[in-house]
This record gives C-alpha cells, structure tokens and sequence, in this order.
C-alpha cells in the first residue's frame, strides 16, 4: 500500500476558521490540506450564512427604502419586486466569495481534499470523496474546525418547503404573504426583516419574555420597539408545540410558558431559527479519545484531550460568529508554529444587520450589575448626530459603560445607522485598554455619524456637548 500523503497539518472544515487557519498555515511554510465535503469552500458563512444573508438584506433594505423613504426625499418611484434577479445576484456574488478563496489556497499552496474527513486514529485522517473512494492522509497536526447546524426543536420537521430553517429562508421561491417565525434571535430577525421587507405579514414567537438574549436589555427593547414600528408582530413567552405543514401552508401550535390556553397560528411558511448546535456527525473523535461537552469539543487554548488535535470556531464553546472562528484560527495555527497565538474573547463584537443595526461588544449592564462592578453610563441619541438627522435616520442611541474608578470602557452598546462599520473604533479602544476619556478626546470627522460615539464617550464624566 502507498504511503499515506503527510501534512504539517490537516484541517477538517473549510469555512472561516478552516480557511484563515489554512491560510495563516500556507503563510507560515506549514504543509496544509483542507477536507472540505461541501461543492464549495467558506462553510456555512459563505454558502448559507453571513454573505448571503447580507446580500438579501442590502437588496430588500434598499427595495423598502425605495418604497417608504424614497418620496420624502423628493424621488417618485414605484418599485417592482424581481425576486429571481434578487436571489440570482446574491448567488453570484456568493460563488465570487467561495472562488475567491480556492484562489487564496493556490496562492498560500494550500491543498483542497474533497470529501468527508474522519480522524482515523492520532495523526491520521480519512477522506470519503463523493464517489465513496477513501484516501489516508498523514497528519503532524489536525485542525478541527467542522462548525454547526441549526438545531432542531421536536414537533417541527424542517421539510425545507413551508417549514425552513436559516438555509431555506434564504431561497424562498416567493414574497410569503405571513411568514412565523420561531425563535427571535438574530437569525429570526435577521431574515424576518428580508421577508417583512419584501411584503410578509411576520409574526416572531419567542420562547423567553425579551428578544434577542445576550443583547443589552435596555437596547433590545428599543429594537423590538422598532421592528414592531416596522410591521413585526411578537409574541413572547410562547412555547411552540407542534408544526403542520400542508402544500399550502402551515399551523403551528403554542401555549404560554406561564401556563394558560392554547393558541393556533396559520402562516404560508414558518423560519425556524432557535440556535445552531456544534457539527461532529461522523468525525471519529472516539478514536482519539475525545469526548464532547453537551456537544461542544472541549478545549484549552485550541488544544483538545488528545496531543496533536486542535479545534476552532463553531464547534468550540463561545459566540458562533464568523470573527470568533477567523480569530481561533490564526492564534491555534501560530500555537501550532510555536508563535504566541492569542484571543482577546472580551472583545469580540455582535452585530445584528437589520435597520436599525444593532453592535456591540464587551459586558452589557445586566452583567456588569450581576458582577457587582461599579460603572458609569454615557449616553447619546442620534436624534442629535447632525448626519443622522439630515439623512432621516436618527433612530436609536449609543451607550459606553466604563469603570466607575479607572473610567476603563467595559462595553459599548449601540442601534442605530451604520453602527456595524461603527463598533470597530470601540474594538481597537478596548484592545488597547482605553478610558473612555480616551475616545471622548479624540477628534472625529465632522458631519459624520461617528461623533455619536464620541459623544457618549464625553457623556460619561457629564461633558456631551450637543444633547
Ligand atoms: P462553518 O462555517 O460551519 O464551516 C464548517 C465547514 O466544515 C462546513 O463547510 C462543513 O461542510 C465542513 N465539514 C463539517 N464536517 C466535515 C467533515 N467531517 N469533513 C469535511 N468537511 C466537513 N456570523 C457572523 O460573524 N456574522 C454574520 O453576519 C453571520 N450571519 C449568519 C447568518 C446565518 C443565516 C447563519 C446560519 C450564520 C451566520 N453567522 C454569522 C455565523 C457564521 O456563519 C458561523 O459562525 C461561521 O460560519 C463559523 O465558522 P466555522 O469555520 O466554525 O464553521
Ligand atoms: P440565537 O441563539 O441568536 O437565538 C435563538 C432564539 O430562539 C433565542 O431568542 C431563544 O430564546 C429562542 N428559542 C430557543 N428555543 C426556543 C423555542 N423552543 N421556542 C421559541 N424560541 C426559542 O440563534 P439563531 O438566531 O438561530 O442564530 C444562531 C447563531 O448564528 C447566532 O447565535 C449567531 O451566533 C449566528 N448568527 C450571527 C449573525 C450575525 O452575526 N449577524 C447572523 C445570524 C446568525
């Protein structure tokens, strides 16, 4: 039998943690395969994930723009939904992404191996390619980075066809008259909005009493406010029951958590979105003694249990966020070279891409309170950014909590315009430790809607100038 091919190191997954990690490896000298099964590379993020989902929302943003605000600013038009043109222009520019990195692996001599990869014992992985032929590479080091899945919630059966998860509501074949959808998180929010955007009654059902878990809870209110002014109908504290779908339609069943009378609810299709669960269908992790922690890889620094196997992004604990994943992967493979590779997981930023857009990053003031941390608040609208208001966005606020003695900023909390290019600027000050004098005293382009930020930087010692 031939030798097996050797690698410095084998990633199993190539989405934005497989990738970076492959990329970070090529630069670095390291010999690298990918196993990939998919027809494409970028995993989930590329293919049914982040870039789709942005391209449906920058075409339907501008599509209910055209519609509603369009007329105010002295433009008469009366725009006409081409949904096969919007889907096929979001295709295209997903199949630019996906080649774009088969580019980046040539040029970084990065090797694509088709197929299912399976660790097959310490430094082996196996690769079933579709045809069912197997291959044995060798491997110094294999990079864990197979992501996740939507999770499933039992009496729903995802069919793809009135009942859809993520994957689904991103090719739906028509505008749905009502859409439900299970779940308000950011998935249900995010392509609740593309549907309600382009004519769907939405009706959310959420199983806890607020949306958005996680978020600041006086800036989720403020966002359901605002969805609900967008025509989005919530029904909190509502737990789904069962779903039946016919060719036409479907009902779904649901009682209150707190206990009370059943409800019905009939729509022409139900979104599924209530979190993604770690992917490790089929990866022989018991060959290597790894055994999972309530279906997470469990890991210190990227390492796993078993010497020589690493794991990064989804399928590790932590925010399932294409930036997290991206972060993991150029740290581990720098481990792997011996370099100091490293995570700041205090800062890594939240969007959500709706409009308003929500960002974030560090604590929120339910943690900080939980922690019994003395903070200060400063606080601005942007009803009184200059920007905002000529360009009729002044929807929204931003707030930065710092430590009450060393004025350390500790989270930044933001919905409004263009707050997802906006949060960055928090990012970098957090990384460098920055008070939030720092960012007060920091001169910012004027007219742009930036100065908010530094508005309510000034806001914490009780200095904003223009509320
Ligand atoms: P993945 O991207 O899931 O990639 C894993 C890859 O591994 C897949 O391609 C899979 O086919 C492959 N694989 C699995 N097992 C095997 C195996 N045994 N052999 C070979 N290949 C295998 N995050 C953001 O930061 N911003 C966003 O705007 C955003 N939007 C999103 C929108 C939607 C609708 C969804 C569903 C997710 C979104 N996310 C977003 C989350 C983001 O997509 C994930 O956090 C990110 O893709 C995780 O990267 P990963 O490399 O860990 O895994
Ligand atoms: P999520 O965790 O953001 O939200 C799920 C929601 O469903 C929560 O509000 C939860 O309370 C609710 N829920 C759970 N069980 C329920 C039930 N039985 N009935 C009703 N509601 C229930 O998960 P989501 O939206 O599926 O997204 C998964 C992940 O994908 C996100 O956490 C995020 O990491 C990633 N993502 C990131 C995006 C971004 O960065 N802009 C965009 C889309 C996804």
């Amino acid at each position: 039998m031939a030798e097996p091919t050797s690698y410095d190191v084998v990633i199993i997954g190539g989405g934005p943690g497989g990738y970076n990690a492959a990329i970070r490896a090529g630069q670095l000298g390291l010999r690298t395969a990918v196993v990939e099964m998919r027809k494409t590379l970028g995993g989930t993020c590329l293919n049914v994930g982040c870039m789709p989902s942005k391209a449906l929302l920058h075409a339907s943003e501008l599509f209910a723009a055209a519609n509603h605000e369009f007329a105010h600013l002295g433009i008469e038009v009366t725009p006409t939904l081409n949904l096969p043109q919007m889907m096929k222009q979001k295709a295209e520019s997903v199949t630019a992404l996906t080649k774009g990195i088969e580019f980046l692996f040539k040029k970084n001599k990065v090797d694509w191996i088709k197929g299912a990869g399976r660790i097959a014992g310490p430094g082996q992985v196996e690769v079933t390619a579709e045809d069912g032929q197997k291959t044995t590479l060798a491997a110094k080091n294999i990079v864990i980075a197979t992501g996740s899945e939507p999770a499933g919630l039992p009496g729903v059966t995802v069919d793809q066809q009135r009942i859809v998860d993520s994957t689904g509501a991103l090719s739906l074949p028509e505008a749905p008259k009502s859409l439900v959808v299970i779940g308000a998180g950011i998935i249900g929010l995010e392509l609740g909005s593309v549907w309600r955007r382009l004519g769907a009654e939405v009706t959310v059902v959420e199983f806890l009493d607020r949306i958005t878990p996680g978020m600041d809870a006086e800036v989720a209110k403020a966002f359901q406010r605002e969805l609900t002014k967008q025509g989005m109908t919530f029904k909190l504290g509502m737990k789904v029951t069962g779903a039946k779908a016919t060719k036409k339609g479907v009902t779904l069943t649901m009682e209150p958590v707190a206990g009370g009378a059943a409800e019905t609810l009939d729509a022409d299709y139900v979104l599924l979105a209530i979190g993604r669960r770690p992917y490790t269908n089929g990866l022989g992790l018991e060959s290597v003694g790894i055994t999972l922690d309530r279906g997470f890889i469990p890991t210190d620094h990227w390492k796993t249990s078993a010497p020589g196997v690493w794991a990064i992004g989804d399928v590790t604990v932590g925010p399932m966020l294409a930036h997290k994943a991206e972060e993991e992967a150029v740290a581990c493979i720098e481990a792997i070279a011996g370099k100091a590779g490293h995570v700041n997981y205090g800062v890594i930023p939240s969007v959500v891409y709706t409009a308003p857009e929500v960002a974030w990053v560090g604590q929120t003031e339910e943690e900080l309170k939980a922690e019994g941390r003395a903070y200060k608040v400063g606080k601005f609208p942007f009803l009184a950014n200059s920007r905002a208001k000529i360009n009729h966005e002044t929807e929204g606020f931003v707030k930065v909590l710092a430590d009450a003695a060393t004025d350390e900023v500790l989270g930044v909390h933001m919905i409004g315009p263009s707050v997802s290019e906006m949060i960055g600027e928090y990012c970098v000050a957090m990384e460098f430790r920055a008070a939030s004098e720092d960012v007060a005293r920091t001169c910012h382009p004027h007219p742009t809607r930036s100065e908010a930020l530094r508005q309510a930087a000034m806001g914490v010692e009780g200095w904003t100038m223009q509320a």
